[in-house]
């Protein structure tokens, strides 16, 4: 390869960067976090105050974010470096690599548990004998076989990511993520063709503004967040490889309605399912492995259908975790001059390492290995999205609105919209950052 064709490898085209950006935004937060907030927080009135905050707080650091990495050119260390010229913005930049390698370790073993049902639906084993799926779960997740699933995430990750921007990243999610849609609008229909599936629709979508409060702001708020990806440098490195013609504001727009659309169909999907067997309408490992299973275990043709979620569950997991994993490896390539072969197959290989006591510590070996009362698990989960994500999304807000004069231009805002974005950056998100911070973290009470 020369030179230009190398440059060439290394950057998106312009659908294949949004479908690559919604592959990452997509996620298990869409499939198992959103319905079931939408659900308690108020239905349909909760869903407009979440497109509320995806507008005001989710797409100004989006496009920050993205800003940032198309400006600098880099990956989220270098980029903050060459813009700012300061190692002290440069050593925030690290952090959010730091962020996005520890979320891949534990990101991994709950992809390749999605994985383990997956294969365990269409072959019809999860529905043989003992009906009690908490207790199926359970005795998987505390076994030995996670290892083996999450092994495969990682190696499937860095086999993408080691063939490159343009013939690794971009063309898998050009693949998945139509792909996932599909599926989807299939379960979808399943699922509102089932007996009693109006309650379910109904509890998702009956609009209760009675119900909105402090908490289910700050809820919304914190989801149109991680929803997005912000604040650990995904969308920072995927901007890095946008061209420069590309419009970084209508990309937000339109990754921020992708986002929107596949959580309302999964909320499509799960609530006229769970309340047409009488299930109780939970989230997140209860949802998807204990409740949904017995759904499916009522069904006629059960087992494929299953097998279908599941593999949305993966597809959502995997074209996240390839988003995060870039992270790092555009670091190693990018300040250790490594190749990205190399790259991706090392960064794979420890991530892999450092995850595993992740993956022992859900009932298994590890489990009662605890700190403060948390498991190694939760630990990783608690600290990497409720301290390291909320804090790495407050750094790209103010690095965007006070300290980079270049930012407006690169976003392509002027006028009014360019004075809206930067006072959005510099007052209005910070706080609320701060607010969720201080909630999520149990530090104010609402
Ligand atoms: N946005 C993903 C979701 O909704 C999660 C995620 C967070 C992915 C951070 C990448 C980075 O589940």
């Amino acid at each position: 390869m020369d030179k230009q064709e190398e440059k060439a490898a290394e950057r998106f085209t312009a659908s294949g960067f949004i479908l690559s950006a919604i592959g990452s935004s997509v996620g298990l937060g869409n499939m198992w976090k959103f319905p079931y907030i939408t659900g308690k927080y108020g239905g349909a009135a909760f869903f407009l105050l979440f497109i509320c905050c995806l507008v005001v707080v989710g797409l100004p650091v989006l496009l920050a974010e993205m800003a940032i990495g198309r400006g600098g050119r880099g990956s989220a260390s270098k980029a903050f470096y060459q813009l700012s010229g300061s190692r002290f913005w440069s050593a925030f930049g690290l952090f959010s690599v730091l962020t996005a390698f520890l979320i891949m370790a534990y990101y991994a073993v709950v992809a390749g548990w999605t994985l383990h049902y997956m294969a365990e639906s269409f072959t019809g084993l999860l529905f043989r004998g003992n009906p009690d799926f908490k207790q199926k779960f359970v005795s998987f997740a505390s076994g030995y076989w996670p290892l083996l699933w999450q092994a495969v995430i990682m190696l499937a990750c860095g086999a993408v990511i080691a063939k490159g921007v343009a013939g690794g990243i971009e063309r898998f999610n050009k693949v998945l993520i139509p792909g996932f849609l599909i599926i989807l609008v299939v379960l979808m229909i399943r699922s509102l063709t089932l007996r009693g599936a109006g309650e379910g629709v109904s509890f998702f979508l009956r609009p209760d503004f009675s119900r909105l409060n402090a908490e289910s702001a700050l809820v919304a708020l914190g989801h149109a967040f991680f929803s997005l990806s912000l604040g650990m440098g995904c969308m920072l490195t995927y901007g890095s490889y946008v061209r420069k013609e590309q419009s970084l504001g209508r990309a937000s727009m339109a990754i921020g309605a992708g986002d929107l659309l596949y959580a309302f169909i999964a909320g499509l999907v799960i609530f006229p399912t769970v309340f047409s067997f009488g299930l109780e309408p939970g989230e997140g490992v209860g949802l998807a492995f204990m409740a949904l299973p017995a759904a499916f275990s009522q069904m006629p043709l059960g087992f494929l259908f299953g097998g279908l979620f599941f593999a949305l569950l993966a597809i959502a997991a995997f074209t996240s975790a390839i988003s995060i994993l870039e992270v790092p490896v555009a670091y190693a390539m990018g300040q250790w001059g490594w190749s990205r072969r190399r790259a991706s197959w090392i960064v794979s290989a420890v991530c892999f390492l450092v995850g595993v006591p992740a993956a022992l510590s859900v009932g298994g070996p590890l489990a009662s290995w605890s700190i403060g009362g948390k498991t190694y698990f939760d630990l990783f989960d608690f600290v990497t999205s409720y301290i390291m994500m909320p804090l790495g999304g407050l750094f790209v807000t103010l690095f965007a609105g006070y300290v980079w004069r270049g930012a407006g231009r690169e976003a392509g805002l002027t006028g009014g919209w360019l004075f809206v974005w930067i006072w959005l950056l510099r007052l209005v998100v910070p706080i609320l950052i701060v607010l969720v911070f201080l909630y999520t973290t149990g530090l104010i009470r609402v």
